[in-house]
């Protein structure tokens, strides 16, 4: 694995919610993917986006876009995700009635299937379902607000997850969200984590682009990767 391997995600949840466009292409060329945080108001207490600013914002960058749902009932609404473009869907493992036949839709729909573990969910569970998945999202906060503090105790559930998937020759990206930031992003990647969402650290500082290249060197001396 090489430090192109690793995928660093900006979470526009930081960004400038009346400036969207020029947020995404302000670190395109520096950045993998483009992490749009849904969030319902039941689910998580918080209100963001939801599928018609992501039809929109879709079409104005190249950034594949890493659609993270928290949301009640994602059975019903993750598809709509895929079907809009989007190149990975992330949906709750607490919310979803059926993980594996969701993962099977969205794979049908065109996108990658995504399953997010959040702060109080043991990732034990669902490891038999892996593969069936293209990446598997830790929270390392509580799901529903940007600019909270990196809680490095959840990495043990990164250390878990990549000793399965390496045991069993899986493929499928371990994904780390929330308080990711240069400070923090080398324990995430000593845990086991390939692919960081940051909002707040990159979207909050002068250099958005510079801060994403950054984690991604920082991440890949702790990993070990050239
Ligand atoms: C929170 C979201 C995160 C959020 C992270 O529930 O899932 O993606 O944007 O923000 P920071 O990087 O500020 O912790
Ligand atoms: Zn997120």
């Amino acid at each position: 694995m090489a430090a192109s391997s690793l995928i660093v995600a900006p979470s526009i949840l930081a960004a400038d919610f009346a400036h969207l466009a020029d947020e995404a292409r302000a670190v395109e060329g520096a950045a993998d993917w483009l992490h749009v945080d849904v969030m319902d108001n039941h689910f998580v207490p918080n209100l963001t986006i939801g599928l018609p600013v992501v039809e929109s914002l879709r079409k104005a960058t190249t950034l594949p876009f890493d659609c993270h749902l928290m949301i009640d009932a994602p059975d019903r609404w993750a598809v709509g995700y895929a079907e809009a473009g989007a190149y990975n869907v992330t949906f709750h493992a607490e919310a979803a009635e059926d993980p594996v036949g969701l993962a099977k839709n969205l794979r049908a729909a065109g996108s990658r299937a995504g399953l997010a573990i959040d702060r109080d969910t043991p990732v034990e569970p669902y490891l038999e379902m892996l593969p069936h998945f293209d990446t598997l999202l830790i929270m390392t906060i509580k799901a529903g607000f940007g600019g909270q503090s990196f809680m490095p105790e959840l990495l043990d559930k990164v250390r878990t997850a990549r000793r399965h998937i390496e045991a069993g020759e899986l493929d499928l990206r371990v994904e780390v969200d929330g308080g990711i930031s240069l400070d923090t992003i080398a324990r995430a990647a000593e845990a086991g984590a390939d692919t960081f969402v940051a909002g707040t650290a990159v979207y909050r500082s002068d250099n958005p682009a510079e801060v994403v290249r950054r984690m991604r060197q920082v991440a890949a001396g702790a990993a070990g990767l050239p």
